[in-house]
């Protein structure tokens, strides 16, 4: 099992930001990343349409053979991890529980906002976590439409985005925050502009490196981490979207090439037009990999 890939989804590129933290933390790892690009935003699908989706994006990955699987999208992680600790024998780790951990630790006053897209803020997730795990932390979510859309157009930087940010943070300029957390993983990429317009005294918080701690704590607890340095890692990247525009942007996001991103396809998904109920393979069907 330990030779096996780790195995990342995101809804596109935002979960690129979780991909490069893992990298960072876990040299030696492989690790696959499928961007599901066909059918962003998530954000902007109901919770059951969502979770629907990520069995079928997270089963394409098992059936691939990954050792562990994350969940690299806030809306993914809220609609659909329990369902995919249930249908999958790898462990699954999703990226909300390490946001709310970040949040905690940076705040110093205990206020925070998160923000995150519409299906995240509509699940409550934030709020129920921060609660569950008694974090010392009050969050107030608030959704950002739109931003995910700047970041899949490649737009990050530049007075047009600064402006469009300011318009949808604006009524958060007056809360006493100290601490604000990038709730969706396609946001630590619009950093430079949502810090401009907060103010550096408010500190960006996204789950990433909270995530790729816990990853390798777990794959570390079964004994299937990768032995250091036994050979070089790899990385592949697929996407349900445009290979051509993924590796171009996810090049410049990472500050590295790709090589080629590899086309799929998701049986039963198709399209997926937003608010269609999507197919896919029904809960409890996968077989048992391995023990966790
Ligand atoms: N990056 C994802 C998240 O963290 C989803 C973005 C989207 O497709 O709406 O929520």
């Amino acid at each position: 099992m330990r030779e096996q890939p780790i195995g990342v989804f995101d809804s596109g590129l935002g979960g690129l930001t979780v991909l490069q933290a893992l990298t960072d933390l876990l040299p030696d790892e492989d690790l696959i990343y499928l961007g599901d690009t066909a059918r962003y935003p998530y954000g902007e699908r109901s919770l059951p349409e969502l979770e629907t989706i990520a069995l079928a994006v997270a089963g394409h990955l098992v059936d691939g053979g990954v050792k562990l699987l994350v969940v690299a999208c806030n809306s993914a992680t809220a609609a659909a991890l329990p369902a995919l600790r249930a249908a999958f024998d790898v462990p699954v780790v999703g990226v909300i529980e390490p946001g709310v951990r970040a949040a905690a630790s940076a705040s110093r006053t205990g206020r925070a906002v998160v923000i995150a897209t519409r299906a995240t803020v509509a699940s409550g997730i934030y709020e129920t976590t921060a609660e569950r795990l008694e974090a010392g932390v009050q969050l107030r979510s608030v959704a950002c439409p739109g931003f995910v859309e700047l970041v899949e157009a490649g737009r990050t930087s530049g007075p047009a985005v600064t402006a469009e940010v300011r318009e949808r943070l604006a009524p958060l300029l007056t809360a006493r925050i100290d601490t604000l957390v990038l709730g969706c993983t396609h946001f630590p990429l619009l950093a430079r502009p949502i810090s401009e317009v907060v103010g550096r005294e408010v500190t960006l918080v996204s789950s990433a490196d909270e995530t790729a701690f816990e990853v390798r704590d777990l794959l570390d607890r079964v004994g299937w981490l990768r032995e250091p340095g036994a050979r070089p890692a790899a990385r592949r990247f697929l996407t349900t979207g445009d290979p051509v525009t993924f590796a171009r942007l996810g090049g410049r996001f990472l500050g590295t090439p790709l090589g080629a991103v590899e086309p799929v396809t998701i049986p039963g998904l198709g399209e997926t037009p937003r608010g269609a109920r999507a197919g896919g393979r029904a809960r409890g069907t996968r077989t048992s990999r391995a023990a966790s």
